[in-house]
């Protein structure tokens, strides 16, 4: 475990194996802007936050963002200037299709959406950088959310599917490595059970904001419906475009580490559901058909089932496995008569698990806090669900599409000089990286890893307030680009050494 900045800067990309990639994950909504220009339409978080900009703590949005729409020839000199391999962005569904239906004639695509990606790509190839694209970072056509529910209606599938394929069609032959949805988890949980992100629906008594829905269906509608999405773009990119092996595609999953708040069976059993609600939701279905057994159990009639085609679909349409890492929390087991505060209205997603998550013990915390009141870091936690996923889910080929931090407080309370000097985010990474190299000598077959995040950008509910980027962003000053000390420290740990012959 290196516990100091010397072991810090000692470790670097050789301990790595040679092939092993590294790069920088952003997503359309963060990072773009140009959010009504050039023929893109709304997304679902378009209305979120223009509508109800109580929802976001700065009462900001992604209108502008970081501008990368017309700053990316800068930005991807960034990634080459800190020798960066790979970039993974997400494209946006509404800039591409922006009311969401593709048409018999194509004639739903908008040309100058293609166009973007296509200057986006080109540039990125120029530069020696590879492209890892995702096809969903939760910006949903607010056309379909009008027109029938977006993802709480089984059509979302087809429209899907279509737009995906106009993705594979003429992004294919350049882009090698696609990624269908990103935190499918966090789409459902967060904009059907908490309704703090879009479409921001719950059935929470307490939460005057929520946009009605209900809690206690919707989430499992809106994951199931995503699935079966995931599944549809997979079967069309393995039949008609999937020429060769080093061609791939996989979907992004979340997972926490859920530590159980003692050695009592009771709350080994409960984190071990934690855990079936979050991954296994998703990883259960994908390797076999059917979501995992306590879910189906305490869930019951409300969780949907798959059709024998579905869960035949669905099983192994994954290449690899992207996995985003950033956080640990304690689990106890929760006994079904105890009150229930996040929900009057039984049931919800949110009390089904039966347990309680908790961030200390005896008032301790599980890890260093940071700005953001979820993430608490913990490194050793990356290595644990790394072995938990090679072990329980069949060994998959695993990228890590997301691992970061933001910052210790507040970031608009310090100067940007002051912002930049992030020795807490080299601590966050360098230890990180360790944990998965030790997970790497222990068999997990891991290819690649991408820090969140190049720049800082709009960090949905906390808005600008919380900076993840390597990359400071003066939004005071024309949005320029500054690096940290991480981006510097990044830098020099992926320099490959001089070759002498
Ligand atoms: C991940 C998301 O869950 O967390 C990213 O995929 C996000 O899009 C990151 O930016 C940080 O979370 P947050 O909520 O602080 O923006």
């Amino acid at each position: 475990y290196p516990a100091s900045l010397e072991d810090a800067l000692s470790l670097n990309r050789s301990s790595f194996p040679d092939d092993f990639i590294f790069g920088t994950a952003s997503a359309a909504y963060q990072f773009e802007g140009a959010a009504f220009d050039y023929g893109r339409k709304a997304s679902v978080w378009d209305n979120f936050t223009h509508k109800y900009p109580e929802k976001i703590n700065d009462r900001s949005n992604g209108d502008v963002a970081v501008d990368e729409y017309h700053r990316y020839v800068e930005d991807v000199q960034i990634m080459k200037h800190m020798n960066l391999d790979a970039y993974r962005f997400s494209m946006s569904w509404s800039r591409i299709v922006p009311t969401g239906h593709v048409g018999i004639n194509e004639e739903g695509v908008n040309r100058e959406g293609l166009q973007y990606y296509t200057d986006l790509i080109d540039e990125l190839i120029a530069k020696n950088i590879e492209p890892y694209v995702t096809l969903f970072h939760w910006d949903t056509p607010q056309a379909l959310q009008e027109e029938y529910g977006g993802f709480l209606s089984h059509r979302i599938v087809d429209d899907y599917r279509d737009y995906a394929n106009i993705c594979f069609k003429y992004f294919g032959r350049k882009v090698k490595n696609w990624i269908t949805l990103n935190e499918p988890y966090i789409y459902s949980r967060e904009g059907y059970a908490v309704g703090d992100f879009a479409p921001g629906r719950c059935s929470d008594w307490q939460d005057s904001s929520c946009l009605g829905g209900d809690s206690g269906t919707e989430p499992y509608i809106v994951t199931h419906n995503l699935l079966l999405a995931h599944a549809a773009a997979v079967d069309v990119y393995k039949r008609n475009y999937q020429t060769s092996p080093d061609r791939k595609i996989g979907i992004t999953l979340l997972s926490t580490w859920f530590e159980p708040y003692s050695d009592a069976p009771a709350d080994i059993n409960a984190a071990q559901r934690a855990f079936d609600f979050m991954l296994g939701w998703f990883m259960e279905p994908l390797t076999t058909g059917r979501y995992p057994e306590s879910m189906r159990t305490l869930v019951g009639k409300r969780l949907p089932e798959f059709t024998a085609d579905e869960a035949a679909l669905l099983t192994k349409s994954y290449d690899f496995i992207g996995l985003n890492y950033y956080t640990a929390n304690y689990v106890a087991d929760r006994p079904r008569d105890e009150p229930r505060p996040e929900s009057k209205i039984q049931p919800s997603y949110l009390t089904d698990s039966n347990v309680n998550f908790l961030t200390q013990r005896n008032g301790v915390p599980i890890g260093a806090p940071t700005a953001s009141d979820w993430l608490y870091v913990y490194p050793k936690g990356f290595k644990n669900v790394l072995l938990y996923l090679k072990e329980k889910y069949e060994d998959p080929l695993i990228y890590i599409t997301e691992n970061g931090r933001g910052n210790d407080v507040n970031d608009e309370t310090k100067t940007p000089e002051e912002a930049r000097m992030d020795i807490f985010r080299i601590d966050y990474y360098y230890r990180h990286l360790y944990y998965l190299l030790s997970a790497m000598s222990e068999g997990v077959n891991v290819k690649g890893y991408f820090a969140w995040s190049l720049l800082d950008n709009f960090e949905w509910k906390n808005g600008y307030t919380v900076r993840f980027g390597l990359n400071y962003v003066d939004r005071n000053d024309d949005l320029k680009r500054y690096d940290k000390l991480s981006a510097k420290w990044f830098k020099k740990f992926l320099e490959r050494p001089l070759e002498l012959q």
